[in-house]
């Protein structure tokens, strides 16, 4: 079924901005493709908020677009811009966007990218269309964020290939993964992963507690040990942890930061079919008029999301998943 028509939004723009996450390109993609569907042009801003303050702006044609959906990154490029963050640097985007005959601007990323996206409709009535774009999977608002499943599963990868030497070496390995404040990926990936523990910033860490749950394993013939730490916890980062355990248990461990590797590569089937749905919904949001959302998944559904509840907090992980974690380990 072809879908007409724009109500006027006959000109729109995209930028990415944040943090990069996989997924990204096809939901551009399909941005791009709904809106020459229905007969609306799109311009690319690169670099973010940062390239729209310098006028990078320009045509994103069906063709461009082309042997995208299958990579990492984002080709618009992204920036985190401390210009757009005050009014004068908003009031010189909404006056670029204005000089290129913008009607409606989509922006992919995360809750600070929102925060000035809705200062910009605010203050300027430019109509915003937000997309969440974070491995983190952090957002109120949407029980999704573009990029999640394939950093979970970059993650996973490392942890099984870490766990054939923590076995063959009788190590404990402490495996520290992304998500700035939020645990979402350790538990998904120390459920998946088999984990012995998940230590997450939502939960404060007990390293008594922790070691008598190694000590206890070993007791019981376990010869390694994977823990995933998520960063940013309170009790430090995976190195000062392993200290921590090593001053007690006197036990063989390495650490292994994963870091960025989570951020890149080939998007999974989740987030390029995701983002493809993201991208189509925003578009035809726009085309339909209305400004001040953002796309999102709820309850297993694509969905629209008031633009200030994306922003509003941030959203917990599912900590069922740690009682979880810890019942299923030997
Ligand atoms: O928000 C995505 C994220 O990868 C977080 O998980 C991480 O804390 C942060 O970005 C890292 O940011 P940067 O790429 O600026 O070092």
């Amino acid at each position: 079924m072809r879908h007409n028509g724009h109500n006027g939004v006959k000109k729109i723009a995209v930028l990415s901005s944040g943090g990069d996450a996989p997924g990204t390109n096809a939901c551009i993609r399909a941005i791009v493709r709904v809106a020459a569907e229905r007969g609306m042009h799109v311009l690319g801003i690169t670099h973010g908020y940062t390239g729209l303050l310098n006028g990078e702006i320009a045509p994103l044609t069906r063709r461009a677009v082309g042997n995208i959906i299958q990579r990492g990154g984002t080709i618009l490029g992204t920036s985190r811009s401390k210009e757009f963050a005050t009014p004068e640097g908003r009031a010189k985007a909404a006056s670029i966007l204005l000089d290129n005959k913008v009607d409606g601007l989509i922006v992919l990323g995360g809750d600070g990218s929102f925060r000035g996206a809705a200062a910009l409709s605010r203050e300027h009535g430019i109509r915003i269309i937000a997309v969440p774009t974070t491995i983190d999977n952090d957002m109120p608002g949407t029980e999704y964020t573009l990029g999640f499943d394939t950093a979970v599963n970059v993650a996973l990868e490392a942890i099984d290939r870490i766990r054939d030497t923590a076995e063959a070496h009788e190590r404990i390995f402490f495996v520290e993964v992304m998500g700035n404040v939020c645990g979402a990926i350790a538990l998904e990936v120390g459920v998946a992963g088999g984990a012995d523990d998940v230590l997450v910033p939502e939960v404060t860490t007990d390293i008594d507690f922790l070691c008598d749950h190694l000590d206890k394993g070993f007791h019981h013939g376990r010869r390694s040990s994977i823990i995933v730490v998520a960063e940013n916890g309170e009790a430090g980062g995976a190195f000062a942890i392993a200290h921590q355990v090593w001053q007690r248990l006197r036990r063989d461990y390495r650490v292994c930061v994963l870091g960025h590797i989570q951020r890149g590569g080939a998007p999974s089937a989740r987030d390029r079919v995701t983002g493809s749905k993201f991208g189509a919904l925003a578009v035809d949001t726009l085309a339909e008029g209305k400004s001040g959302f953002m796309v999102g998944e709820l309850d297993g559904k694509t969905c629209l999301t008031p633009l200030e509840q994306a922003f509003d907090g941030r959203r917990q992980a599912d900590q069922s998943l740690l009682e979880l974690a810890r019942r299923l380990t030997r």
